[in-house]
């Protein structure tokens, strides 16, 4: 088959590694791709969401199978393009994609469906939001509606806070257009765990558990960003929780979906807190989770293609997901300054170093060819990803791998994963 990825990222630098690696896969596209994803793809300049660019060029080279891989894209049809082109694609339609694009839709359906979550309150007037602000008590959680690269959610501590916090989100818009309606949620305390799932609209297959490092400095302080790195399998995600999401969160949700007309096919990815009363969902996104793919797909047995395919077909009842019984560690090599201001350009020095190096991966994130060079082009710029028996092991491997890899104004956090010390 010839297969087309749409996106640039580390997360679709993964997919591409698996797919390439199915028999499956006679030939290779990615939009835009990046520097590492070249070596697997025949890479091509179209944005993620330039829908009728990304059909045509499908067509023209006869693609037999599209995996639309970021959330954007999804959230404004792009995966409808492709299949009302009569092109096979693996990722959620629009109506379904919702389901990340819009906190307030998740939230109404996880209440309508009985899925637990965090109480909540829906605003389109700040007014009224800091009205209700007045009285409830702090921690206060801020969610703008929509998409907000991953920003969009501000703790506050003292009501101060989640005034001015209102005010930027309703009022000075620092989102946009994701700003226009407020969800104010209960704060929960616990562990988070992520837990991607395949998903064909009835059948949901749960892959294995992640954690992600959503902050940028050490001990988890320092601002938000895309993941700093992520360890695969979550040693908190134990049989009894899985079981309790397995009954409650994801086939309810899947249903859930379908029940509203918004069949959802392709990457439910659940965002869940382990609190004191039980798993609870933070979030649903509508993909996989970057950096959570660069951890889960390593550890999968299955051909990728078969499985994606499978989603699209109806048929995810007939797969037998299957993960290697070994644990992951995925570091982010990131520019200094990043989620704020940061340089590009750099040259990135001893990618030679991962060639034929089995258990290692490097999942470019933020880079492309200049001059024949690979050099820095985003915040996140690679995620090393190493493989142990267990995760001390792999965590170990990780943090040795980064050190092959250098360029000017390096930054990781050194402590990926170090919770798996507390058990
Ligand atoms: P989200 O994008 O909804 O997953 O939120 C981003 C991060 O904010 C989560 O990973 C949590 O660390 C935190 N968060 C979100 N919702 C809550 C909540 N209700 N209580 C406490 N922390 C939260
Ligand atoms: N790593 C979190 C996300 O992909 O949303």
């Amino acid at each position: 088959m010839k297969i087309m990825i749409v996106g640039g990222g580390g997360r679709e630098h993964a997919i591409a590694w698996a797919v390439a690696k199915s028999p499956k896969c006679d030939k290779l596209y990615a939009a835009p791709g990046n520097a590492g994803i070249a070596e697997l793809a025949e890479c091509v300049n179209i944005s993620v969401m330039d829908a009728p660019a990304l059909v045509a060029f499908a067509k023209e080279k006869d693609v037999d199978f599209v995996i639309v891989a970021p959330d954007d894209p999804l959230a404004a049809g792009v995966a409808d393009a492709f299949l009302d082109a009569g092109i096979k694609t693996f990722g959620p339609r629009k109506n379904a994609a919702i389901i990340e694009a819009s906190k307030a839709f998740s939230k109404d359906l996880m209440k309508k469906y009985n899925i637990p979550s965090a109480a909540y309150e829906t605003f389109e007037d700040a007014d009224e939001a800091i009205r209700y602000l007045e009285s409830q008590k702090a921690p206060y959680v801020l969610k703008a509606d929509g998409l907000a690269l991953g920003k969009g959610v501000l703790i506050c501590q003292t009501l101060e806070e989640a005034k001015a916090g209102i005010q930027e989100i309703m009022v000075d818009k620092k989102f946009g257009e994701a700003g226009n309606k407020v969800v104010i949620e209960e704060f929960m305390t616990g562990r988070e765990v992520s837990v991607l799932c395949f998903s064909d609209g009835k059948t949901i297959l749960p892959m294995t558990s992640a954690q992600d490092h959503k902050r940028a400095g050490d001990g988890d302080t320092g601002l938000n960003t895309g993941g700093m790195g992520t360890f695969s399998p979550s040693p908190f995600y134990t049989d009894e929780v899985a079981k309790f999401c397995e009954e409650n969160v994801y086939q309810r949700t899947i249903d859930a979906m379908a029940s509203e007309g918004r069949e959802f096919k392709g990457v439910l990815f659940c965002g869940l807190m382990l609190t004191e009363k039980g798993p609870r969902v933070l979030e649903f996104n509508a993909r996989f989770g970057d950096p959570e793919a660069q951890v889960v797909i390593p550890r999968l047995k299955n051909d990728i293609v078969e499985v994606m395919e499978a989603c699209v077909d109806g048929t995810l009842d007939q797969i037998d997901l299957q993960f290697e019984d070994n644990a992951a560690v995925c570091v982010m090599l990131a520019s200094d300054g990043y989620p704020v201001s940061y340089e590009k350009g750099y040259e990135i020095r001893g990618l030679e170093n991962f060639k034929n190096k089995d258990g290692y991966y490097v999942f470019h994130s933020g880079t492309k060819f200049d001059d024949g060079k690979v050099v820095t082009n985003g915040g996140r710029v690679i995620g090393v990803t190493a493989i142990g028996s267990d995760l001390v092991e792999a965590r170990a491997n990780a943090y040795k791998a980064t050190e092959l890899i250098d360029f000017d104004n390096k930054y990781m956090r050194h402590d990926i994963g170090k919770a798996i010390d507390e058990r």
